[in-house]
């Protein structure tokens, strides 16, 4: 695969992701990229659990906001399991699709995976469904655009 003539920003983090990819490519757009620092880990050195979660939340609402042009909840999401540790360091990829779109409710499938900080390989730390509703200024549930 070449390099693209303008790399910058989340598209140039896509390419640079794919190319350091070991097997399994992620599902959906690239919708939130940061770093994990000391200040979200455990007692054991490594990040929270929650502090993933919050980043796939942020990154499922964004999605949700964007098919649904407005305001976003989330409602629930599907069980999830953690693959693999993040790590202080670790550049935390998270990416999202909508799945289906119902009513008043989207199911946003999101994906997290973690570009390592020394060998700047990506792994796959978790995946979850998420379910976010399109909401009106009172807070009341609104029609999803089609
Ligand atoms: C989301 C909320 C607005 C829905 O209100 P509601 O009166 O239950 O609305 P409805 O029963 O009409 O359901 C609205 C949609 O949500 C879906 N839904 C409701 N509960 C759900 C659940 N537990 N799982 C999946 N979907 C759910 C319904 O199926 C419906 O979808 P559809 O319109 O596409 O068919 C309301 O429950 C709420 O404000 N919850 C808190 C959300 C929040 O604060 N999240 C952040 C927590 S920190």
């Amino acid at each position: 695969m070449g390099m693209p003539a303008l790399c910058g920003g989340l598209e140039c983090e896509a390419v640079r992701c794919a190319m350091t990819s070991q097997t399994q490519e992620p599902r959906g757009e690239l919708t939130v990229r940061t770093i994990a620092m000391p200040a979200d880990t455990n007692a054991n050195g490594d990040i929270f659990g929650g502090w993933v979660l919050s980043q796939m939340d942020l990154a499922g609402g964004i999605a949700g906001a964007d098919r649904s042009h407005g305001r976003v909840v989330t409602v629930a999401l599907d069980a999830m399991h953690f693959i693999a540790p993040v790590k202080v360091g670790d550049v935390l990829c998270v990416y999202t699709q909508v799945d289906s779109v119902g009513r008043t409710s989207m199911k946003i499938h999101v994906e997290a995976w973690a570009r390592r900080f020394e060998s700047r390989t990506r792994e796959k730390v978790t995946d979850a469904v998420f379910t976010f509703v399109a909401i009106d200024e009172a807070g009341k549930p609104r029609p999803v655009p089609l």
